[in-house]
């Protein structure tokens, strides 16, 4: 008996876990489409969004117009990222797909991110990208590639990954996600620019560096 109380506290935590992972990723669309509707008058299905009424779905609810379009990429970072998730072709919806284009100036750089509910996939259409993401703790193995035009790289969900424009030109690349909205984060704004600021002296001991350094950082990205 003493034994069997830690044992089904295991079972529960492990069942919890199980089911934690499971929802991480889109669930299966439960009909043939649920175009995502923000209110709910005119909504029939519920499967984490609401859908509008397949009745007066038409053909532009699966249509988003406009990639041909580069994103400008006058900023600091010399990159855009044009999304073309749920929020943009409310079709999308639980059907765990989203897509993107990527505008990247030459030194330009789509800065180390993550995305916390997609994988992403990425074909280069113009330029040169130098990209990469990083594996878990403890290994944090990067692995890197120097894409041209024609040339695809996945970056596994929910890894910090980047993208590098290291040509003369200016880059585009679309990318796939497994995800309707695959979320990001980017690493620089989370930890350097996050509202309230993390306190300085937390920062301080996380990255071993002086505090004149992380009061910079965050000053960059305020
Ligand atoms: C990306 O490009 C679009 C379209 O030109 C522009 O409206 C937007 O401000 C740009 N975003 C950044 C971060 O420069
Ligand atoms: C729903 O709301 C989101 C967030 O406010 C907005 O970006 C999106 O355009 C809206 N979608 C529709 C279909 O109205």
């Amino acid at each position: 008996m003493e034994k069997g109380v830690p044992m089904c506290l295991v079972t529960v935590l492990l069942f919890a876990l199980t089911c934690s992972l499971a929802s991480a990723s889109d669930p299966s669309p439960l009909q043939d489409f649920c175009v995502a509707i923000n209110s709910s008058t005119s909504a029939v299905f519920v499967n984490g969004k609401f859908c509008k009424d397949p009745k007066i779905v038409t053909a532009d609810d699966f249509f988003f117009s406009g990639l041909q379009i580069p994103g400008n990429t006058a900023n600091r970072l010399g990159s855009n990222v044009t999304r073309v998730n749920v929020d943009l072709l409310p079709g999308l919806n639980t059907l765990g797909i989203s897509f993107a284009r990527v505008d990247i100036a030459p030194y330009g750089v789509n800065p180390p991110h993550l995305h916390p509910l997609g994988t992403e996939i990425t074909m280069v259409a113009e330029g040169t990208l130098y990209v990469g993401f990083v594996t878990s703790d403890p290994d944090n193995r990067l692995f890197t590639k120097v894409l041209n035009k024609g040339d695809v790289f996945v970056f596994p969900i929910g890894h910090i990954h980047f993208q590098f424009n290291v040509g003369k030109t200016n880059a585009v690349a679309f990318a796939g996600f497994s995800s309707h909205n695959p979320g990001l984060i980017t690493i620089a704004d989370a930890v350097f620019g996050s509202n309230p600021p993390i306190n300085p002296d937390v920062l301080t001991k996380a990255f071993q560096v002086d505090k004149n350094v992380i009061n910079y950082l965050e000053q960059q990205f305020k």
